[in-house]
């Protein structure tokens, strides 16, 4: 990219980023409030770099992915992608550029089970899932749990050794139903190397968890 290209990218993105947040933040909503999308961007960026992705259509798809979460928590990527095509097309974003931005954001969610094909799609779907592992991932947990009002843990089997998981029900068992699977679904080296550790943070989080509840003395 020549230089000039450098900078009408970093103030597209700037505007974009501004555009984003003040949207996000207007409609958080229990967990996924305007942190996690700066956080996102801030991985995506790490990971595009390393893995040689297109840094504006990356960026711009992190910062634009959960902007309608608020609306349709079942298939929220559809929605945040209609809203983001119309932020985009009020920033002067390239119209040429726009379906791979939207293509990244619409195929990102988790639950749609989808494998994406551009590199920058992979990449928002890792640092998406990076995000909610580790610690941010049990204080985005237990956030959402919370305005869910869902009880924090099955008293009588609280990892579910002899029942069903039931994550609609119990905090903790969204640790079994999503968050330790995670590592799995990452696309890229750079990604699985971040993820790593993250992973070991849960496990150790969920082991002392359980140990707390259980102590007899
Ligand atoms: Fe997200």
């Amino acid at each position: 990219m020549t230089g000039e290209k450098t900078e009408n990218a970093a103030l597209l993105i700037d505007r974009v980023r501004k555009a984003a947040l003040e949207y996000v933040q207007q409609h958080s909503y229990a967990g996924h409030d305007q942190t996690h999308t700066i956080r996102v961007h801030r991985l995506s960026r790490i990971i595009g770099k390393k893995e040689k992705a297109d840094l504006l259509i990356l960026e711009v798809a992190a910062l634009l992915h959960d902007v309608g979460r608020s609306y349709d928590q079942l298939n929220h990527a559809e929605k945040s992608a209609e809203i983001a095509e119309g932020l985009l097309r009020e920033c002067d974003f390239p119209l040429d550029r726009l379906p791979q931005v939207l293509y990244a954001i619409r195929i990102h969610q988790f639950s749609r089970g989808v494998k994406p094909d551009t590199l920058e799609a992979k990449i928002l779907q890792d640092a998406d899932r990076i995000d909610i592992s580790g610690a941010i991932g049990v204080g985005m947990t237990f956030a959402y749990g919370g305005a869910k009002n869902i009880e924090m843990y099955n008293k009588d089997d609280p990892l579910a050794r002899d029942r069903e998981l039931d994550d609609t029900k119990y905090v903790l068992d969204h640790f079994q139903t999503k968050l330790l699977k995670l590592p799995k679904t990452i696309h890229t080296k750079t990604g699985r190397q971040l993820i790593r550790k993250r992973w070991r943070y849960l496990r150790s989080f969920m082991s002392q968890f359980v140990r707390e509840i259980t102590a007899t003395n």
